[in-house]
């Protein structure tokens, strides 16, 4: 193993212990995507239930002259968890004039492979990936001189995996490492009724179950733990008070799990919480931000389900 990988395994250890060693146990939802876990998620944006991605594309295409003329000419784009990269080509087919794309991801393999796909789709394009956990620390490379602003790009709801003090600090980070003159479209899922939003994470065919069950799997190949996934049970609700939804795994009997070495216990209906996704109001979003961005665009679906918002560094 690369040194590089070495050391992002050893954190990894360290911050899935860390959580399991707490009262409420957990583990960051970040980890969910190796390579299975990816394409799992994958699997869940084209179910029926799950309602964010198609609603964010059909937000894109519906507004996607005025997000192009928002984020102008020479533009620098930087995108947050790339993933498939699948909603950024909507964006590459309207922006001809983009300097650079650096899709971040956390996923080494998928984002090779998904850059050099992109590569042979938009051959004129100079994409640069950056392999690192946009949590912490990462570096952008210095673009060409002529570039005229950055644009990072976060879709998919996914600030809505930290918690508000988080996100505010998250928010704070990318403000502070960005140009003087940057702006930040962000995917945000909103408030709805509670049987919409619990349907989306209880998908009929199990898929965001096994989804959630593939982070002990991962455990098993990369930590030398020793999960049963069979185990342990897939639970999702909305929690109205924290407004979020909440993903556990819960352990159906008493047992000991080992990882790295370590016992870990779990008590009969104890459970792994795996995932924070928060849903805001518009107006809660523009209060999260309004220390570092000032909201300039918000476009929504028919049925006020999620938002796209354009916001630029004050
Ligand atoms: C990618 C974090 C936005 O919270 O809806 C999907 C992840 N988890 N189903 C979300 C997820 C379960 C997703 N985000």
């Amino acid at each position: 193993m690369e040194d590089q990988a070495v050391a992002r395994q050893q954190t990894m250890l360290d911050e899935v212990l860390g959580g399991l060693r707490k009262p409420q146990k957990r583990i960051p939802s970040k980890f969910f995507y190796d390579r299975r876990g990816s394409r799992l998620f994958e699997e869940i944006t084209e179910l029926e239930e799950y309602y964010l991605t198609r609603t964010e594309i059909s937000i894109l295409e519906t507004h996607i002259d005025e997000i192009a003329r928002a984020i102008g000419s020479r533009a620098v784009l930087i995108e947050l968890g790339s993933g498939s990269s699948r909603k950024t080509r909507l964006l590459l087919d309207r922006l001809p004039s983009l300097v650079s794309y650096h899709p971040v991801d956390i996923s080494e393999q998928y984002l090779e492979e998904v850059a050099r796909q992109l590569s042979v789709d938009y051959p004129d394009l100079s994409i640069q990936p950056i392999c690192a956990d946009y949590t912490s620390r990462f570096e952008i490379p210095d673009s060409p001189s002529d570039y005229r602003e950055q644009v990072f790009f976060y879709p998919g709801s996914t600030i809505g995996n930290f918690r508000p003090g988080e996100a505010h600090d998250f928010l704070k980070n990318v403000a502070a490492r960005a140009d003087q003159e940057a702006a930040l479209l962000v995917g945000v899922d909103l408030k709805k009724d509670r049987t919409i939003l619990e349907a989306a994470y209880n998908d009929e065919n199990g898929v965001t179950a096994e989804f959630n069950k593939n982070i002990l799997v991962r455990l098993n190949r990369e930590l030398d733990a020793d999960f049963d996934p069979d185990k342990f049970r897939h639970n999702a609700f909305y929690n109205e008070e924290k407004g979020r939804i909440e993903m556990h795994l819960v352990s159906e009997h008493k047992q000991e799990v080992k990882i790295d070495g370590e016992r870990i216990l779990f008590h009969e209906g104890e459970s792994i919480h795996t995932e924070n996704s928060y849903k805001y109001s518009v107006e809660e979003f523009g209060d999260l931000v309004k220390d570092w961005f000032s909201v300039e665009q918000v476009w929504l679906d028919e049925n006020r389900y999620f938002s796209l918002q354009y916001l630029v560094k004050r």
